[in-house]
């Protein structure tokens, strides 16, 4: 086929990028990649190079790239019946036996998936049935959601808030007023260096009990939590955080939502995050890992507890006033049912589990003595690496010397993906979970070359 010599100037002049630097791109100082095919953990770009993609697109593409089973059910679902709404109890054959099998894979307490298209717009639900089950149960000054500093949870108005990040926030007029931000657990980036994990983990329980006080309890309904934070830096939690956390909430009848959009469909080599960290949550937002983004698709996994109080509220107020014309679309369910049937054939969830800790073996040994790497920390399938000026007295790299985006930059050159994360120079992995022990070798020995490339 004849290459189309104008497609670079065509994306410069528009199409409107998410989370890019615009005039940079729209003067040509930025780069424009066009991919255009994919199979197992590597893609192809339009100039012909391959590249392995240890970040599977945005920690999403689990099952990794190339799935026949699934393009077969996505095709076949859209030549039997492409679409069908969801309203006043109809479904399709596929979003119904979605939500079964969703629900037989989920923590046991769990009741009922509402399904939307992105994680945002399944956290966008969460908030309002958060907010219709506290009307419902006659406390309307109950509101409030806390959420952490570094979380990420979406970028519309209500999860941009959620989400605890700078750039998310920044000229956009937010957090909305109903969100509260506490302490993320980041022991690394403690700010009382001499904390052992477990002062640091009662010093995070301080600073919430604290937030609750001072905002009041009543006023108070929710808190939300990545099991891992994600975005934020890839921090799995000191010990002992979640249990200490849900204890607090539970005295402040305080609603928890774990954010699954991730860790959710085996990251961590658990089928849940809130499995593998005891959590109980009221809500579970999930989205990502659900279909491995063979299509769009996302759900808020509702709380046998949370569900009565909705079914009440049904009967006094009519129908629920929630749901979008593509909630449940039969194409991103076809794709969940063939991807979670995949997960189940592989034995993928305990294959992430399993090489994820060799990744983390390899990467330790390959960067960990480096005089600027500060952490190397994990879990699952999830990795990363943080660099540091100096490691002894922990000072981190200015921004503007963008440490991290040029150690993504380094890797790159060699043919492998990683994502610099926002706020600190950390470099993230999180591959698809078909990656190879060999694949997590070459991983680690390109990124002991980009950080000798970059900081010597
Ligand atoms: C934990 C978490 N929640 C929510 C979202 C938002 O999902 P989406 O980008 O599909 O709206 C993300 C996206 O990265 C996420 O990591």
């Amino acid at each position: 086929m004849l290459k189309n010599d104008q497609l670079e100037s065509w994306d410069r002049e528009n199409f409107f990028h998410p989370s890019t630097h615009l005039a940079d791109f729209a003067r040509g100082d930025a780069p424009s990649r066009v991919i255009t095919g994919g199979q197992g953990c590597h893609i192809e770009d339009r100039e012909g190079n391959r590249l392995l993609d240890a970040f599977a697109g945005l920690y999403c593409v689990n099952v990794g790239y190339g799935r026949q089973e699934i393009a077969e059910a996505i095709a076949e679902q859209a030549r039997e019946l492409a679409y069908y709404h969801a309203y006043v109890g109809h479904g399709t054959e596929t979003s119904i036996t979605l939500a079964k099998m969703i629900l037989d894979r989920a923590p046991a307490h769990m009741s009922k998936v509402y399904f939307g298209l992105g994680g945002s717009d399944a956290n966008e639900t969460n908030v309002k049935l958060i907010w219709y089950y506290n009307n419902i149960l006659g406390r309307p000054e109950k509101k409030k959601i806390i959420s952490r500093w570094r979380g990420y949870h979406g970028s519309g108005l209500i999860t941009g808030s959620l989400t605890g990040l700078e750039l998310f926030h920044k000229k956009f007029d937010l957090p909305m007023a109903q969100i509260v931000h506490t302490e993320a657990p980041y022991y690394f980036r403690r700010a009382d260096i001499s904390q052992s994990e477990a002062q640091f983990v009662a010093h995070c329980v301080a600073e919430l009990e604290a937030l609750i006080e001072r905002e009041g309890a009543d006023t108070i309904a929710a808190f939300i939590g990545e099991p891992v934070l994600g975005t934020g830096g890839l921090v799995p939690p000191p010990a002992g955080y979640w249990a200490a956390i849900q204890e607090v909430l539970e005295r402040h009848d305080i609603l928890l939502v774990a954010d699954e959009v991730v860790t959710g469909f085996g990251r961590l080599g658990t089928m849940f995050g809130s499995e593998h960290y005891g959590m109980k949550p009221d809500l579970i937002t999930i989205a990502k890992g659900l279909t491995s983004a063979y299509a769009p698709l996302s759900g808020s996994i509702v709380g046998e507890k949370m569900w009565k109080v909705l079914e009440q509220g049904t009967d006094e107020n009519g129908p629920i006033g929630h749901g979008w014309t593509y909630s449940a679309h039969p194409i991103g369910a076809a794709a969940g049912v063939a991807n979670l049937k995949l997960i189940d054939e592989l034995d993928l969830v305990t294959k992430a589990g399993k090489t994820g800790a060799y990744l983390g073996k390899v990467m330790a040994e390959a960067v960990g003595d480096h005089a600027h790497v500060g952490d190397v920390r994990g879990e699952g399938m999830l990795c990363a690496v943080e660099c540091v000026a100096d490691k002894e007295s922990r000072t981190f790299f200015e921004a503007s010397e963008k440490v991290g985006p040029r150690l993504a930059a380094a890797l790159l050159e060699q043919g492998v993906i990683a994502r610099a994360m926002p706020q600190g120079d950390i470099l993230g992995f999180a591959p698809p979970f078909c990656l190879t022990e060999a694949e997590a070798d070459e991983i680690a020995g390109k990124t002991a070359k980009a950080v000798k490339s970059v900081l010597g």
